[in-house]
């Protein structure tokens, strides 16, 4: 296992327990091409595969023909003007105007372990569990040296990918594209499966067919988005959600990206990921180097469930950093669809008072307690206590919070500035804008020119000033609105396209700070709900608030798309009041709780103003939270039915990875009158184990609950649930 290189047939072969990758140089240029990907071979020797020698596309045989040769080859990284029209990876502008690139292979290292991505979120891994390969090639024109990095980590069937490019010539050169990733695939019998949304209904999952010319998926928003999603899927078309092989491709990055399918005239896929180059311009003087983000891709014959417990296991374990991945964060409270900007100190505590006596440990305060933040419209930047709301301070709130033994955790949204405020007052050069223009309000707020450190060091100074001012044990880092305007004060002309990723660079760096000098505390990315789910963040943050629709059946599609990529443990999940504020539904509370309980688990609400009935059903869920919170934070999930396909029903579950325990979730979307009940198969058990329904008599094998499987009894209402147990005997 691992990677091997096999110099006479100049095949690198990259191994892990159920994959194999190998790339090909070929051609005394040194072309690198792609051979292939997929279930695991032993053969070394498949570099026939590239068909270099194929008339006319012989590039040494038939230099007439060139092109043909450049636009069909499978390249493991694609380039820019000099033949191949299918989408460039790289494009770059030299100082005379000109654009045009050709790589040409000119070594390799080969080692044990995984290198850091200066100034980026990745993963990472021990000399024991990855290997990385680096392929360096040039382009002897322009003297521009670009290094080809992957990493394999052998038990668990992931590939990461990542460029380096050094301009290595006298003149400074412009990148005007640089992505991360280009897979080739042969054939274009596929499907493609990405996730889409908008506020409130993130992460939809998409399935369609691979066909002829484009398909592509990205976000300019300065964010990975509400909208699209920097995930993609190529499967096979017959691949279900247990069989068949998937190819899932995430970009570790939380500002623009981009991702596109192309069936090409050969009836190919050629797939490139990446930043989005709409917004990209990057110069590169000489000696400078520019790291892209990583792509996480896995690959799974198993099909769409496969692929998520590769990718469930792997951010678990190798991209998540904050001590809390591993551990039940504490239930809380959050005051934000119960009071909105209305609240005060005697109004949280009387929240606090209540909760801690139901179960619930920790009593986070929302947006609206710093300067004079009455609504949404003023004061972002003034990270002040507003001490007329919060009468004896922050210190006090959270002391008598603790009394009352309970945590406390706040909510910051260190990105943004109001015009209604302190701090544009004194600084209106720190908002993202072009000079002469009236920059475009969103949520009445401009974003702070991150790129730029004095900016940071001042909003850090803030936050951190109110961290040691009072024992806080969370953050919920916000982030609400889109770039636009795209302007720095402190940028030169020919720099200012690089704006918008020195601002995700600015962010990453600002939380490297946070999460270095606050390694206590649990933090929650956030963005208008889930507009910044990504690995990016979770490489900081072990939690992100999922949606701001806190809706139990909205939820089933959210949550759904969320989990086939994310892990349970990181997905940000409330009970809320009903009606519920988004969608104006009425759910039944223990079905808000079952839906909760699959992510982080918390309540939104005013729990001194709801019905005594679902008040007494607080500590149950509470109870089921600790005794299955483990469980659900370190199990394989698997989905059963879905409210996607269904209509009806909605189902998943989770397996301990010993096998010996699983949950169910049931949710009766709605009632079918006049019906039978449904029979509901299970998976991930072990066929010959004994296992039990807690509540039930009958004994059944894993065989009979996964192939036959057990009626779930018909429920008297729409959107009513269920949790089943299945335990060993
Ligand atoms: C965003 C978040 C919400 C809440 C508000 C506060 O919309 O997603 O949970 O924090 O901001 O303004």
């Amino acid at each position: 296992m691992g990677i091997c290189y096999n110099k006479e047939e100049r095949i690198f072969k990259l191994d892990s327990i159920n994959s194999t990758y190998i790339i090909e140089i070929i051609d005394t240029e040194g072309f690198v091409g792609h051979v292939y990907y997929g279930k695991r071979l032993r053969d070394t020797n498949l570099g026939y595969l590239t068909r270099s020698q194929e008339y006319p596309f012989t590039p040494e045989k038939n230099n007439r023909e060139r092109v043909s040769f450049l636009d069909n080859f499978p390249f493991e990284y694609s380039t820019h003007g000099v033949g191949d029209f299918r989408e460039p990876c790289l494009k770059v502008k030299s100082e005379d105007g000109t654009s045009a690139c050709q790589l040409c292979y000119k070594e390799h290292s080969i080692y044990k372990g995984k290198p850091e991505l200066k100034g980026l979120p990745a993963s990472f891994g021990s000399e024991e569990e990855c290997t990385t390969l680096e392929l360096i090639c040039i382009d002897p024109y322009i003297n521009l040296e670009v290094v080809l990095c992957y990493t394999i980590f052998e038990k668990l069937d992931v590939l990461t990918r990542s460029i380096r490019i050094r301009n290595k010539g006298a003149k400074p050169v412009y990148l005007e594209r640089a992505l991360s990733l280009c897979m080739e695939f042969e054939g274009i019998n596929f499907d493609v499966i990405s996730l889409h949304g908008s506020w409130a209904r993130e992460r939809h999952i998409q399935r369609r067919h691979v066909e002829l010319g484009k398909y592509a998926i990205g976000s300019t928003r300065g964010e990975s988005s509400h909208q699209e999603h920097p995930f993609m899927a190529i499967v096979s078309r017959e691949t279900s959600q247990d069989k068949g092989n998937v190819y899932g491709f995430n970009l570790v990055y939380s500002g623009d990206f981009f991702a596109q399918v192309e069936g090409t005239q050969f009836e190919n896929i050629r797939f490139v990921m990446g930043i989005h180059p709409e917004n990209f311009q990057w110069k590169l003087s000489t000696g400078e180097e520019f790291v892209t983000p990583e792509v996480v891709s896995v690959f799974s014959d198993n099909g769409i469930d496969g692929m998520t417990h590769i990718y469930h296991d792997f951010y678990r374990k190798h991209l998540i950093r904050s001590k809390y991945k591993d551990k039940e964060r504490p239930i809380l409270i959050n005051n934000w669809e119960a009071t909105y900007f209305n609240f005060n100190t005697e109004k949280l505590l009387h929240i606090a008072e209540d909760a801690s006596k139901l179960g619930i440990e920790m009593l986070v305060m929302d947006d609206g307690w710093f300067g004079k933040r009455n609504d949404d419209n003023c004061a972002l930047g003034d990270w002040f206590v507003n001490e007329e709301k919060l009468k004896g301070g922050l210190k006090y709130l959270v002391q008598e919070v603790n009394k009352k033994g309970m945590k406390f955790g706040i909510w910051f949204e260190p990105e943004m500035i109001s015009p209604d405020s302190d701090l544009y007052r004194e600084h209106p050069d720190w908002a993202i804008q072009i000079n002469g223009r009236k920059p475009a309000l969103s949520r009445n707020q401009y974003v702070l020119d991150y790129s730029r450190k004095d900016v940071r060091d001042e909003i850090y100074q803030r936050i951190k000033d109110i961290m040691e001012s009072a024992p806080i044990a969370y953050v919920k880092w916000d982030m609400n609105r889109a770039l636009t305007d795209l302007g720095s004060n402190m940028l030169q002309a020919d720099q200012q396209g690089e704006l918008s990723h020195r601002y995700v660079l600015g962010v990453y760096e600002l939380l490297e700070r946070f999460t270095s000098e606050f390694p206590d505390v649990l933090l929650e990315g956030c963005s208008g709900g889930g507009a910044r789910f990504d690995p990016g963040i979770l490489y900081y943050c072990p939690q992100i608030w999922c949606s701001d629709d806190t809706d139990a059946i909205e939820r089933l599609q959210i949550q759904e798309g969320t989990a086939m990529v994310y892990p349970l443990s990181t997905i940000g999940a409330h009970v809320s009041d009903c009606p519920n504020h988004a969608v104006g539904r009425s759910t039944p509370f223990e079905t808000r709780g079952y839906v909760a309980l699959t992510g982080t688990f918390g309540y939104e609400l005013d729990v001194t103003r709801i019905s005594d009935e679902d008040k007494q059903l607080i500590p149950k869920q509470v109870e089921l939270y600790h005794t299955y919170n483990n469980l659900i934070r370190n199990g394989d999930y698997y989905r059963l039915l879905s409210y996607r396909e269904e209509g009806q029903y909605d189902a998943w579950q989770v397996v301990s990875k010993d096998k010996s325990e699983a949950l169910v979730f049931y949710i009766q979307v709605l009632k079918r009158p006049n019906y039978r009940s449904k029979v509901l198969k299970l998976k991930g058990l072990e066929e010959k184990f004994m296992y039990s329904i807690q509540g039930q008599e009958r004994i059944l094998s894993g065989g009979a609950l996964m192939y036959a499987g057990i009626p779930i009894e018909n429920m008297p209402h729409d959107f009513e649930g269920k949790l089943l147990h299945v335990v060993r005997v």
